[in-house]
Formats: C-alpha cells, sequence, structure tokens
C-alpha cells in the first residue's frame, strides 16, 4: 500500500532542483543572486549555511520558507512541489512545516512570552484555547523560561527574547526550523545557550535545522556544512561536531 516514492519522500524533509532567483525581473536592474541550486535535507539534518555576505543565503532562506518564489527550478517541501501551489496552500504549507528564527526576534512587544509562543497557533487555528496556552507553556519550560513566562517580551534578556523566538518557532511541531543568523545580536554566552537548545530540539525531536551562520564555531557544531558563494554552493560536506564548551 505504502507507494515508495511517497514513503522516500517523509524522509527527506527538503529538497531544491536548479533553484534560481533573480530580483528586478523586467527592469534594467534585473539581476541573479541564485544561479541553480540543488539540496536535499534528510529528517533530522543539522546543518550550517556559511558563506560571505552577500552571497544569496537569506535569498535561499526566503525560497526554502516559502517566503518568496523561485524565478526558476523546483523546491519541494515534505515531498511537495511547491511551484503550483496558490498562495493560500503556501501559507498553510509553511505555518506547518515551516519554523523561523530570524536575527531579530520579532516578538510582540505588548505581550506575554507564552502569548508570543501561542501566536503561531492562533494563526492556524483562530481563537485561544487552554490547550494551546499549556503546549506554549511547555514550550517556554523548554527553552528554559518559567519563571518569566509572564514576563512581557520586553521585559526579559536579549538572550531569553531570542529563547522565546525559538519556542514560538518549534509551536506547530514544524518538520524543518530555518534560522539566520540566531545568535548574530548575542553575546558569546546567550549565543551558546540558544545553539544548544536548538541542538537539542533536533536530538529530541528529530526536527531537521538549516541555520546561516557566519561564526565559524558555531558552524563546527553542527553535522554537515554547506557554502554558498556569489549564488552557488561551492561545499558541502559532513561535519564531526566539537563539543560544545
Ligand atoms: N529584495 C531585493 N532586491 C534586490 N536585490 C536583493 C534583494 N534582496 C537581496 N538582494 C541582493 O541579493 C544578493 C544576496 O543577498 P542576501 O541573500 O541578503 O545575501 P546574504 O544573506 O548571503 O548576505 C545581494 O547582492 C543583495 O544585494
Ligand atoms: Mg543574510
Amino acid at each position: 500500500m505504502v507507494d515508495a516514492v511517497a514513503a522516500g519522500a517523509i524522509h527527506e524533509t527538503l529538497r531544491l532542483e536548479g533553484v534560481r532567483k533573480s530580483y528586478g525581473i523586467g527592469t534594467p536592474a534585473e539581476v541573479e543572486v541564485l544561479h541553480g541550486i540543488d539540496l536535499r535535507l534528510q529528517r533530522g539534518e543539522f546543518a550550517a549555511l556559511i558563506g560571505p555576505s552577500g552571497g544569496g543565503k537569506s535569498t535561499l532562506l526566503n525560497l526554502i520558507g516559502l517566503l518568496d518564489s523561485p524565478s526558476g527550478g523546483r523546491l519541494f517541501v515534505e515531498g511537495q512541489e511547491t511551484s503550483h501551489l496558490d498562495d493560500e496552500a503556501l501559507t498553510r504549507l509553511r505555518g506547518r512545516a515551516i519554523g523561523f528564527v530570524f536575527q531579530h526576534h520579532y516578538l510582540l512587544p505588548e505581550f506575554t512570552a507564552v502569548e508570543n509562543v501561542m501566536m503561531p497557533m492562533l494563526s492556524q487555528q483562530g481563537r485561544p484555547n487552554q490547550a494551546m496556552r499549556r503546549r506554549a507553556e511547555e514550550l517556554i519550560e523548554q527553552v528554559g523560561l518559567t519563571q518569566w513566562r509572564n514576563n512581557k517580551a520586553t521585559d526579559i534578556s536579549g538572550g531569553q527574547q531570542q529563547r522565546v523566538a525559538i519556542a514560538r518557532a518549534l509551536a506547530m511541531q514544524p518538520a524543518l526550523v530555518l534560522a539566520d543568523e540566531p545568535t548574530g545580536n548575542l553575546d558569546t554566552k546567550s549565543s551558546d545557550v540558544a545553539f544548544e537548545l536548538l541542538r537539542q530540539v533536533n536530538r529530541q525531536s528529530g526536527t531537521t535545522f538549516l541555520i546561516v551562520t557566519h561564526d565559524p564555531r558555531l558552524a563546527q557544531r553542527c553535522d554537515r556544512i554547506i557554502e554558498l558563494v556569489d549564488g552557488r554552493l561551492v561545499a558541502d560536506r559532513p561535519n564531526t561536531p566539537l563539543q560544545a564548551g
């Protein structure tokens, strides 16, 4: 009954085939910034995406996160080819399958830590309920912030804010978490705590991670290091992570 192709796809979180991206199409400023990217991530991978500034890392993450569409090639998320999906279907797939952690946490300042973690559940399911709150409180506990759960987002430290953002990214139990310089704004110690948290979630739940970082120390703690230079993948190698600390 189980179709072999479909079964294989379940283990493949992400597949890119010849993905291209141009900006300013049809204008004099038209420029191609991704020149045909082939990439696969299997379920449970913990991969770093590195490379010089301007090389296209954020552009690539935006495409993978279904926040923007490729100008060529094919992109599969959880086995689903995305080019023919309309906005509503893309939003649904994104909400179900993908969690985001950005360099800036983008928490809603007027809301508490727990409420911020509830936001993705609210946008998927409409009205708040007790199950949502409980799930958010569990996530807040998982990131070590129980004591601050009812603090407004502005009343906790930068490192704590980023941990709330991580909890929020996990709210919908995404298959894939995309992190764009997730610790770029943090001091070394807070950065280590936040990064270890990502690693722990990966080990415990098999969530796939793709983490953009310019910090070689963090890249060395990933299982795979992918390097993007001038819109092309120039290296992709397995890595034996160094232990933290
Ligand atoms: N919205 C946009 N319009 C035009 N050019 C863009 C846009 N976003 C990014 N770029 C250009 O695309 C290239 C890759 O940028 P980016 O993906 O941000 O790289 P990275 O994250 O690796 O620093 C850069 O030359 C940048 O100027
Ligand atoms: Mg960037």
